[in-house]
């Protein structure tokens, strides 16, 4: 099997005295698109933010495309190719939404040529967004913000793309739609990271799920396993799972 894309390997982070991730383990491959579920609480933004480099591990370590990236800064991880879709999007409200979309391609400003065309592919995605060009982004709806938030990552032409709760606060429908962006993403050759607690819908479009557990990774497994099976709500409930019945492919980690 190929290398895998990323490698997060018994990381540890705190906060202060705090210990939030407590040797967290997973790998991500090249075209994937992965979920991390979990509930509240259970270390998935400490995770997805580890990643980044905005919180650093005290100990373990984080690999991407070969190269150790956890004693990086947050921007040279960004130039490597990782971008993100933070929780709560954060998209600047008083620019446009064209405006905005520039600024995530910060990290390669002076390739305006190839900057033109990412926008052009990015409005195609979103056609909401290209009806909207000029628009003030404060001024946009919930979900119309969020595809700004998934567009302007895109510009930065990120290999690794990490979303933490695209859904959240979402209407079901927009809900969908914004999967759907995101499996168009994936197909377009971009492999995905995705934080979520509403599991059905990840793991609907994932290839494979992890469950966090009060920073550990408690269950991975292919998503077509995982979906609908009692452990995740037991997971999330933060129930002790049991199995009565084992599946072939779910591995059950603590
Ligand atoms: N900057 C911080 N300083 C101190 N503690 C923090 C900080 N950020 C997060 N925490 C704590 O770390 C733990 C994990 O938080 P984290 O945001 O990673 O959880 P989460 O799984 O993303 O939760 P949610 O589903 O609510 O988004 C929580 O107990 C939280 O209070
Ligand atoms: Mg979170």
């Amino acid at each position: 099997m190929d290398q895998p894309i990323l490698k997060v390997e018994n990381v540890h982070t705190y906060y202060g005295p705090l210990h939030v991730l407590k040797g967290v383990n997973y790998d991500l491959y090249k075209g994937e698109i992965v979920c991390l579920l979990g509930g509240n609480a259970s270390g998935k933004s400490t995770t997805m933010k580890t990643v980044l480099g905005l919180v650093k591990p005290t100990s373990g370590q984080v690999v991407f495309a070969g190269e150790r990236i956890d004693r990086l800064d947050t921007s040279e991880i960004i130039a490597r190719g990782i971008a993100v879709v933070p929780e709560a999007r954060r998209i600047f409200p008083r620019m446009s939404v064209l405006e905005n979309l520039e600024l995530g391609a910060f990290v390669r400003r002076s390739d305006r040529v190839g900057m033109r065309s990412d926008r052009d592919r990015v409005l195609s995605l979103f056609p909401r967004l290209a009806e909207r060009r000029t628009q003030l982004a404060g001024t946009l709806s919930g979900g119309e913000q969020q595809m700004l938030a998934m567009g302007r990552a895109l510009m930065s032409r990120p290999k690794l793309l990490c979303m933490d709760e695209p859904s959240m606060g979402l209407a079901p429908q927009l809900v969908e739609q914004v999967f759907d962006v995101i499996q168009e993403i994936n197909r377009q050759g971009t492999t995905i990271f995705v934080v979520e607690q509403n599991a059905n819908m990840a793991l609907s479009i994932a290839h494979r799920g992890f469950v966090l557990q009060t920073g550990q990774v408690v269950l991975s497994g292919p998503a077509s396993e995982l979906l609908g099976t009692e452990l995740i709500r037991k997971a999330y409930l933060g129930e002790t799972w049991s199995p009565n019945k084992q599946l072939d492919n779910v591995t059950k980690l603590i």
